[in-house]
């Protein structure tokens, strides 16, 4: 069965330990999340994976770890103080407040899309058709104000303009001002690319759907530098590789799609999203952006340094076109939690819950189960302490061997072993795959290879 509420998710991630509601203690603070002792695995799995896929395999790939906080004249150049900006509207009776577009694209169920409007076109639409607000059904709304999205936090002790300093809103401008720094470094040449992985801040007007759209989130960014010319088809390239990445995790591809962005960022040529269909409806998990020369060429504007490459070989200068290829990482986290879970009516009419992870991305391997626990104990935790230096590992050791395997089946661990009578005298473990249910008899020594094949990617 496949049909379930985003409710669904949200309550099995806290209570089996994936996600929590952020300072819950505190009565939370609104869209921040925890991520919990599962979560962080499966978050630190999707990040290795990504890294090595993006920085570790490719050739002339190359990581960076910028600060968050970086000169605020960064976000002047990058356009981020003067166009990242959402256009506001507020309720005049009940003064909740929105974003227009997507109150148009809500109301309308994406029949209209507002993407394409200018902000009077907008006014005038939800003016027209007496859109109403989602709260208290009145349609007296504010004029379009435009909020920025960034935080503004000071640095030093005293408040004020000058000390104004920003949360970064994405990682790629770590990548652009490094652009130089990396290519002499490491003696680089277009084309090349740098991969970062890092947080990042919006305020965000309307956040919501679990971790879909939250204030504080990760990315993983990709920008591959090349020359002006080349940018279209390193941009069709970039954009298949998207799409590979996301189905290597697992994801089921017909629920899976390209979007073309209809109104461009301030920075692209070219966008393209891929989304996943999810409960709520289908949601951008990555882009594909041609962002051109503009970055590059505004950082030399705005810093007076220089940023051409020097191709070494015909000595041209020229500044590269960039090809962006980012990933929410919450967001594709939320992507594999709706598109692992899986209710499955067993023989006996109960109910399976389980999360069919790819075993790459499982937050534990395999779970450890002596069959009894004053009896197999010893033999288990040895075993736990060898096969742990290889693999995420749990121990489980309270309940039925059924009851156990149901637990692992909910937290999604692909395999558990069974240490018995056997295991002691013969050196034999059963393990249990997840989706099948099939167990198999096999050799104490041949254990981490056996694992080795089926998990590591
Ligand atoms: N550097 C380009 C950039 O930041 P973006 O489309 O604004 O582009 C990239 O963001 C990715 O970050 C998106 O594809 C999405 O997966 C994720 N993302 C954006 N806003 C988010 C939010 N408020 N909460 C969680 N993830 C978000």
């Amino acid at each position: 069965m496949k049909e379930f509420e985003l409710d669904k998710i949200v309550n099995i991630c806290k209570q089996s330990g994936f996600i929590f509601p952020g300072s819950e203690l505190y009565g939370g603070l609104a869209n921040t999340w925890d991520y919990g002792p599962l979560g962080i695995e499966l978050k630190n799995n999707l990040k290795r994976l990504w890294w090595k896929t993006f920085v570790q395999e490719r050739i002339n790939s190359y990581g960076v770890d910028a600060a968050i906080l970086m000169n605020p004249k960064v976000w002047e150049a990058s356009g981020h103080v003067s166009s990242f900006e959402d256009p506001l509207m507020d309720c005049k009776k009940c003064k909740m407040r929105y974003r227009a577009d997507n109150l148009i694209n809500e109301i309308t169920k994406g029949a209209v899309n507002a993407d394409q409007m200018t902000e009077a076109e907008m006014e005038q639409y939800i003016k027209e058709n007496n859109v109403k607000c989602p709260n208290c059904q009145s349609s007296d709304f504010t004029n379009i104000r435009q909020f920025n999205l960034m935080f503004k936090t000071n640095r030093g002790v005293t408040e004020d303009k000058s000390n104004t300093i920003y949360l970064r809103p994405e990682t790629a401008q770590g990548e652009y001002v490094n652009f130089l720094n990396i290519q002499r470094t490491m003696r680089a040449k277009i084309p090349f690319g740098i991969g970062q992985i890092g947080k990042v801040f919006r305020n965000e007007v309307t956040p919501g759907n679990f971790i879909f759209r939250t204030i504080e989130f990760e990315q993983m960014e990709y920008q591959f530098f090349c020359k002006k010319g080349t940018d279209e088809n390193y941009y069709e390239e970039f954009k298949k590789i998207g799409l590979e990445f996301i189905k290597s995790l697992g994801v089921e591809a017909t629920k899976l799609r390209f979007k073309d962005h209809d109104k461009l960022a301030h920075y692209a040529k070219a966008a393209v999203d891929i989304e996943y269909l999810f409960p709520f409806g289908w949601g951008e998990i990555n882009g594909t952006h041609n962002r051109t020369d503009f970055d590059l060429n505004n950082h030399a504007n705005y810093s007076k340094k220089n940023q051409e490459y020097l191709d070494p070989e015909t000595n041209e200068k020229y500044i590269p076109y960039v090809i962006e290829s980012t990933y929410g990482v919450d967001r594709i986290i939320l992507c594999l939690l709706c598109d692992s879970y899986y209710e499955e009516q067993l023989e006996n009419g109960e109910i399976r819950e389980v999360m069919k992870f790819h075993p790459a991305i499982a937050p534990y391997k395999v779970a450890i189960l002596p069959l009894i626990k004053k009896v197999h104990s010893e033999k288990a935790l040895e075993i736990y302490q060898s096969l742990s230096k290889t693999f995420s590992v749990i121990y489980d050791e309270a309940g039925s061997i059924g009851k156990r395997y149901r637990r692992n089946d909910a937290i999604g661990t692909p395999y558990a072993i069974t240490i018995d009578d056997e295991t002691i005298k013969d050196g034999l473990i059963t393990v249990r795959n997840r989706d099948t249910m099939l167990q198999e008899k096999i050799n104490l020594q041949d254990l981490e290879s056996y694992l080795s094949n089926k998990i590591i990617r």
